[in-house]
């Protein structure tokens, strides 16, 4: 009766999620704001020039990657609202990890213009892959959906906080890579976020060892982070 409790208190909670905090700041707003964009001292124009070679593939790689990341999970969440979006619960859930994830989107098509970097040629299999998976696990159920986020959403977690370990070790002065760092450090803490909801509802709809492995693993999250 408690769990049964203790559960519908955490559906609840999922349903009313609101993305970020009035609190966080947003890096990102450097390049999605009209009037911050283009700013020389914002770092939003140019790229080091004094990176070493390992450097510089470094974060030619890790801008590459991030780009066809966001593509494919734009094209997840497109894939879920296609099948979960008149969902009373889970659409409005992922249209609103959606709108974010259009948002990384276009900050990292931004930055990979900003540092030369060349897309990857694999974003059209992103897209057709994402979609899939997205509309798949969604038609299997949506706790089937809720997982696939939680497992897509903590690689990329991850993936992110390695990038930024990367960027902390870069001895540039270049004004654009502390505002790379930061804008990534948002968009993991963005990841993260959905994470969490994802892990709510699967929590919401399970008890006994289920919960018990999911509370484990939402505990993990931010352990040991970059920063
Ligand atoms: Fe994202
Ligand atoms: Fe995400």
């Amino acid at each position: 009766m408690l769990a049964a409790r203790c559960a519908r208190r955490v559906y609840v909670q999922a349903t009313k999620r609101a993305f970020g905090t009035a609190g966080r700041v947003y890096p990102s707003k450097a390049y999605t704001d009209a009037s911050s964009s283009g700013s020389p001292t914002a770092g939003t124009s140019g790229t080091p020039q004094d990176l070493t070679s390992e450097e510089k593939r470094v974060l030619d790689a890790a801008l590459r990657v991030d780009q066809a990341g966001e593509v494919a999970a734009n094209y997840i969440y497109m894939g879920q609202l296609a099948v979960l979006g008149r969902d009373r619960v889970c659409g409005p859930l992922i249209q609103e990890m959606w709108d974010q994830e259009k948002k990384h989107l276009s900050v990292m098509n931004k930055l990979q213009v900003q540092h030369n970097v060349r897309p990857t040629i694999l974003t059209e299999v992103a897209k057709i892959a994402g979609f899939g998976l997205g509309a798949v696990t969604a038609l299997m159920s949506k706790e089937a959906a809720m997982a696939c986020t939680e497992a897509v959403e903590t690689v990329i977690g991850e993936h992110y906080d390695d990038q930024l370990r990367d960027l902390n070790a870069m001895k540039t002065d270049h004004t654009s890579i502390p505002l790379l760092k930061k804008v990534i450090e948002e968009f993991r803490d963005d990841e993260l976020e959905h994470l969490d909801a994802a892990v709510e509802h699967q929590l919401a709809t399970c008890s006994g060892p289920c919960a018990t492995q999911h509370n484990r693993r939402w505990r993990m999250q931010g352990r040991d982070r970059a920063v």
